[in-house]
């Protein structure tokens, strides 16, 4: 074939190439501003708006944070201060009390809300609807309980609920970012919820490993299986015909 045939062959793969991610990233924002529109994203769940187990009786609801009234959200923070200053101080990360409110209040954010039967909320869950590594995904962002609510199964009730929130919008993984230290935390989520270290944690990447006080822990839905297991299934095919090749 002339050089020239195989250069304008070549760009147009390329440019083929091109155009199907450019086709794949609008469809993976597309899921991602879907599920934003949603107004109740719990609302095909009826059952999983009350958690009366363990001598709770609590009510659940999924909001986004425009929706909230603002001092819930200031309940939300000041727990989150609470829980977590002392945590954030011996990180990396430092306690920037100005971030973390504007984290909480940005417009993207969605709450999961428990409240007791005075209607005082007692746990919450900031999550978030997003694209991390050209993957749709349900970033949780906080899961925060009350001390007198804790190891009554509503922690893993309430992540069930982004699991099953993640599944019905198509999202392929939940993914969270836990630090090293918090251990009672680290030991929920990856023994209790068995959830695993993402690909994209430093610890995986080699980047700063040890030196992280953190790890990005993540659990793959439906979807984000079917596309993993293709992936593996393909991976399969091709090192089948490659061993064929060598055999022949
Ligand atoms: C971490 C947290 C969300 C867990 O919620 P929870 O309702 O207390 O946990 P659950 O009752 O659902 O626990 C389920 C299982 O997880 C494990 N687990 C939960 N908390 C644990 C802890 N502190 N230490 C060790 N294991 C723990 C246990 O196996 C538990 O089962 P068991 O109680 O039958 O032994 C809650 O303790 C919390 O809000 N902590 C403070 C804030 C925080 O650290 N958030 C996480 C930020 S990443």
């Amino acid at each position: 074939m002339p050089c020239l045939q195989r250069k304008s062959n070549r760009a147009k793969e390329k440019k083929a190439r091109r155009l199907e991610e450019r086709a794949a990233m609008d469809a993976v924002c597309a899921k991602v501003d879907a599920a934003n529109k949603l107004d109740d994203p719990l609302a095909g769940f009826p059952a999983f708006k009350k958690y009366d187990r363990n001598g709770l009786n609590l009510q659940i609801e999924c909001k986004r944070v425009t929706s909230l009234n603002p001092l819930s959200v200031e309940w939300a923070f000041e727990l989150t201060r609470a829980n977590m200053q002392t945590l954030y101080e011996q990180s990396e990360w430092g306690w920037k009390e100005r971030e973390k409110r504007e984290e909480m209040n940005d417009e993207r954010a969605w709450y999961l809300l428990a409240r007791d039967s005075d209607s005082a909320p007692v746990a919450f869950s900031h999550f978030r609807f997003d694209v991390e590594c050209g993957e749709e995904v349900l970033y949780c962002y906080e899961v925060q309980l009350e001390s007198r609510v804790r190891r009554k199964g509503l922690g893993k009730f309430l992540i069930q609920i982004l699991q099953l929130i993640a599944n019905s919008t198509q999202m392929k993984k939940v993914m969270l970012t836990v630090f090293k230290h918090n251990h009672g935390a680290y030991q929920f989520f990856r023994e209790a919820l068995q959830f695993e270290i993402d690909e994209t944690s430093p610890s995986m990447s080699g980047c700063c490993g040890d030196d992280c006080s953190y790890e990005i822990l993540s659990r793959r839905t439906k979807h984000g299986e079917s596309q993993f297991l293709f992936f593996c299934c393909h991976i399969y095919s091709h090192l089948k015909n490659l061993t064929f090749t060598f055999n022949t």
